[in-house]
């Protein structure tokens, strides 16, 4: 097969990363005869240097005339602090899921035999966790009105969401569920908002489209409690924005360190696939981040093209470097970690 990829490094650790899912990348495709066409583009912080915006055009263009987006982390402290900032690096992120239609984020969870005791959750709890948050990504109060008003001293950010977008959401919800356990958890707010009573009504009327899934409607404070108590009464939960925001940072618990969960980001058309972590700038440069969050999303863009061993292969290998103790520093143990690029390096020759 022959693949454009856009490829996304961003900022902090995102461009280390990044290069251990390309060296993962091309030793599976000389394994199994693929030819992947890397087209490097601009995004965050680093965009802003260089072109004064954090998703310019010209990165949109390479990313919507490819076949898929891998995708570093985005973020620079340098604006973190400094409300007033007039551009901001998540900007760029944000525009770049609105303007390639990146309506869902698929972030699975799941644990990992060799490092169950990672956790700071007991193993009989997480042991066998394996669930996926559907996170509506391109809607909801990420995207509602918001301002200032009273001279500034009262501020709005609003909820809104429209029976398509919880429709399309709750569709590939739906069809998760039936490839999978035919478990569906609806997460949200419904005793209080408006926008989370049109979430339930709308994903009730399209119950009898499915027969076979049960569904279920839990409350998002609720939710937040049950998942790191017992995460594996979940399969598939389909969420809103900013809910699926904060339940998957806190799923990323369960896995033991946020520097192994994958996503993607599916919309009509590309689709793009991440590390759910951030930019971590505090080990920029340092060789040390963990990559293979953004090398197990790499498998999920495998298979989404439905290469199947390609993206069995790579979960193999990033496996065998969990169990062998090839890792980085933050899961590793007795002082014995690896730099980013030589578990980078390790895996690729693993391939
Ligand atoms: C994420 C991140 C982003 C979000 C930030 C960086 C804008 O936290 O992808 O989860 O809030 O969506
Ligand atoms: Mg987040």
């Amino acid at each position: 097969m022959n693949l454009n990829i856009a490829l996304l490094a961003g900022d902090g650790i995102g461009p280390e990363v990044i290069d251990q899912a390309v060296k993962v990348c091309e030793a599976v495709a000389s394994k199994y005869d693929h030819q992947i066409n890397w087209k490097p583009a601009l995004t965050g912080a680093a965009a802003i240097d260089a072109v004064g915006e954090p998703y310019p055009d010209t990165t949109h263009e390479i990313c919507a005339s490819s076949d898929a987006v891998l995708f570093g982390a985005i973020g620079h402290p340098r604006f973190d602090n400094d409300p007033s900032a007039k551009v901001r690096p998540e900007q760029g992120l944000l525009k770049m899921r609105q303007k390639l239609g990146l309506f869902a984020n698929v972030r699975p969870t799941f644990t990992f035999p060799s490092l169950i005791d990672k956790s700071p959750l007991k193993r009989e709890r997480i042991e066998g966790t394996d669930l996926i948050i559907l996170r509506e990504l391109t809607g909801g109060v990420y995207f509602g009105e918001r301002g200032r008003k009273d001279g500034g001293d009262t501020a709005y950010d609003t909820m809104t969401y429209t029976r398509q977008e919880i429709q399309r959401l709750a569709k590939k919800g739906f069809e998760m569920a039936m490839k999978r356990s035919k478990k569906l958890c609806c997460v949200d707010k419904a005793n209080v908002l408006e926008a989370s009573r049109l979430w339930r009504e709308t994903v009730q009327a399209m119950e009898k489209d499915y027969p076979e899934v049960e569904v279920s409607y839990e409350f998002v404070d609720a939710v937040a409690m049950r998942l790191v108590q017992w995460p594996k009464a979940y399969d598939v939960m389909i969420t809103a924005n900013l809910f699926g925001d904060i339940l998957t940072d806190e799923a990323s618990v369960i896995s033991g360190s946020m520097g192994l969960m994958p996503s993607s980001s599916v919309g009509n058309k590309v689709s793009l696939y991440e590390p759910i972590h951030g930019s971590y700038p505090q080990a920029a440069g340092k060789d040390i981040a963990n990559p293979l969050a953004t090398v197990l999303s790499a498998a999920m863009l495998f298979e989404d093209f439905n290469l199947t061993k390609e993206a069995e292969t790579i979960r193999a290998v990033v496996n065998k470097s969990l169990s062998e103790g090839i890792v980085t520093e933050d899961l590793a143990e007795d002082g014995k970690a690896y730099k980013t690029s030589e578990v980078g390096d390790w895996l690729a020759s693993n391939v």
